[in-house]
C-alpha cells in the first residue's frame, strides 16, 4: 500500500496503467533476437511501427514516418531548434516556455546564430496570437510556443497562432509536453511544422522516451549520427526518415511502454480522461478558493478548466509548504519555478515560484479532500506562528 498521495503528474505520471508495466515486463522477458532494428526481430519492429502509427493517429499526422523517437522533449527541442537552418534569422518564443526551449534558444542567441524575442504572457500565463504577431519582423524564421503551461496550465490557441505564422511564412514549432494525450492536437488543422512531445507524462510511458513530428516541408539536420541498422557500408548518415534522426540502439522498453500507454488512451478515450481530470481540478479549485490565505495563479472559468493548478499560501514560501505537505501529510506536489523561470515574473511569483498541483486520471476525490484539509492545516499553523 502506497502511503503517499501523488499530485505531481506534470513532472511525470504515476501510477502507470498496469498494461504499461506488463508491456515493459514482456519486452524485457523476450529474447532480443537481433540487436539491430532491421534484422529478424519482427516483434521489436512491430512495437516500433505500432507505436509510430498510434502517435500519428493521435495528432492526425498524414505520414507516420515523420514521427521521430528521442529520449524526451528536451532532446526533441534541441534537435529541432539546433537542426533548423536559421541563418542568423529572428526567432520568437514566449515567457511561458520551459528551460528546454529557453536554454537552447538563449545559447544560439549568445553564440550569434539567431536574434531572439520573448513575448511576455499575461498575469495568468496566457499568450495570444495578437501578442505574438506584434514581435514578427521581416527576418522572423520560426516561432516556438508551449501548448500548455507547466506552471499555470494556460493553453494557447494553436489555430489562431498558425494563421499568423502561415500568413508570414514562419516555421511553427509547438511544445506539447503537457498537452499530448489529454488535449486535442491536429497537426494538419493547426498547421504545425514541428510538434514536440515527451512520453512519461500524459502518455503514460517511462522516463527517457519522447519524440517529435516533423512536417514534410521542414528540413532539419540530425542532432546525432551513428548506427541505423541499414546501409552500414555508408560512412554518412543514411537520409531515410525516420532513421536519419534515430542513430543508436532504440529505447525499446520505453517504446513498448509508450505503445501500451497509447493503447490505454485510445481504449479509455481521450474525452473520458479529460473529463475525469477536469472533475478533479474543479474540486481542487473550489476547495482552494474557499481558503482565504490561498492565492491562485491559474485561469479557471466556465469556458476553461486547466490541467494544472498553481497557487501560494500567504505568509509561507512554496518550498516550505511543499516540504510540509510531503513530510507531514504524505502529499507529493512540486514547489518552486518548475523549470520555467520567466512566467513567474508575469504571474507575480518570482523568484520563489509556486505550489503546483497536477492530478492524473487516477486521482480520486478523497485525494483532493486530503490535499484541501492539509492546506487548511498548514494555514492554521501559519496563523498560530
Ligand atoms: C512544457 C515542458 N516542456 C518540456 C519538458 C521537458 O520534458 P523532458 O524532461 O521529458 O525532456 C517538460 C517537462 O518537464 C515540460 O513541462
Amino acid at each position: 500500500v502506497n502511503k503517499y498521495i501523488y499530485l505531481n503528474n506534470a513532472a511525470t505520471s504515476y501510477p502507470k496503467p498496469q498494461s504499461v508495466i506488463s508491456a515493459v515486463n514482456a519486452y524485457l522477458n523476450s529474447i532480443p533476437f537481433h540487436s539491430q532494428r532491421t534484422g529478424f526481430d519482427l516483434q521489436q519492429r512491430d512495437i516500433i511501427n505500432d507505436c509510430r502509427t498510434k502517435l500519428a493517429k493521435l495528432i492526425n499526422a498524414e505520414n507516420q514516418n515523420r514521427i521521430i523517437f528521442t529520449s524526451g522533449a528536451t532532446e526533441s527541442l534541441n534537435l529541432a531548434i539546433k537542426g533548423l537552418s536559421l541563418d542568423e534569422g529572428h526567432v520568437v518564443t514566449t515567457s511561458m516556455e520551459h528551460n528546454s526551449v529557453l536554454r537552447p534558444l538563449k545559447h544560439l542567441e549568445k553564440d550569434g546564430y539567431i536574434e531572439l524575442s520573448i513575448v511576455e504572457s499575461d498575469e495568468k500565463g496566457y499568450v495570444s496570437a495578437t501578442a505574438i504577431e506584434k514581435h514578427f519582423k521581416k527576418n522572423t524564421k520560426a516561432i516556438v510556443v508551449n501548448h500548455c503551461s507547466n506552471v499555470t496550465g494556460a493553453v494557447l490557441d494553436l489555430e489562431s497562432i498558425s494563421r499568423i505564422t502561415k500568413k508570414n511564412n514562419i516555421i511553427f514549432m509547438v511544445d506539447a509536453s503537457q498537452s499530448m494525450g489529454v488535449l486535442d492536437i491536429d497537426v494538419q488543422k493547426c498547421g504545425i511544422d514541428i510538434l514536440v512531445f515527451t512520453g512519461h507524462k500524459s502518455l503514460y510511458g517511462t522516463p527517457g522516451i519522447g519524440g517529435l513530428y516533423i512536417d514534410e516541408d521542414i528540413e532539419l539536420k540530425p542532432l546525432k549520427t551513428g548506427g541505423t541498422g541499414i546501409k552500414s557500408e555508408l560512412l554518412y548518415q543514411p537520409k531515410e526518415i525516420p532513421l536519419y534522426f534515430e542513430a543508436g540502439t532504440p529505447n525499446m522498453p520505453g517504446i513498448a511502454a509508450l505503445n501500451a500507454g497509447l493503447d490505454f488512451i485510445f481504449n479509455t478515450g481521450k474525452a473520458t480522461i479529460k473529463n475525469k481530470k477536469e472533475e478533479i481540478i474543479t474540486e481542487i479549485y473550489s476547495g482552494l478558493t474557499s481558503i482565504e490565505e490561498v492565492q491562485l495563479q491559474s485561469i479557471f472559468n466556465s469556458e476553461f478548466i486547466p490541467q494544472i493548478i498553481s497557487f501560494n499560501i500567504k505568509g509561507i514560501s512554496p518550498n516550505e509548504a511543499g516540504y510540509i505537505l510531503e513530510n507531514s501529510f504524505g502529499i507529493i506536489i512540486r514547489a518552486g519555478l518548475h523549470c520555467a523561470p520567466l512566467i513567474h515574473k508575469n504571474i507575480g511569483t518570482f523568484p520563489e515560484g509556486s505550489i503546483r498541483v497536477s492530478p492524473s486520471f487516477f486521482t480520486t476525490i478523497e485525494d483532493v479532500h486530503s490535499l484541501i484539509n492539509s492546506v487548511q492545516q498548514i494555514r492554521k499553523m501559519e496563523v498560530k506562528n
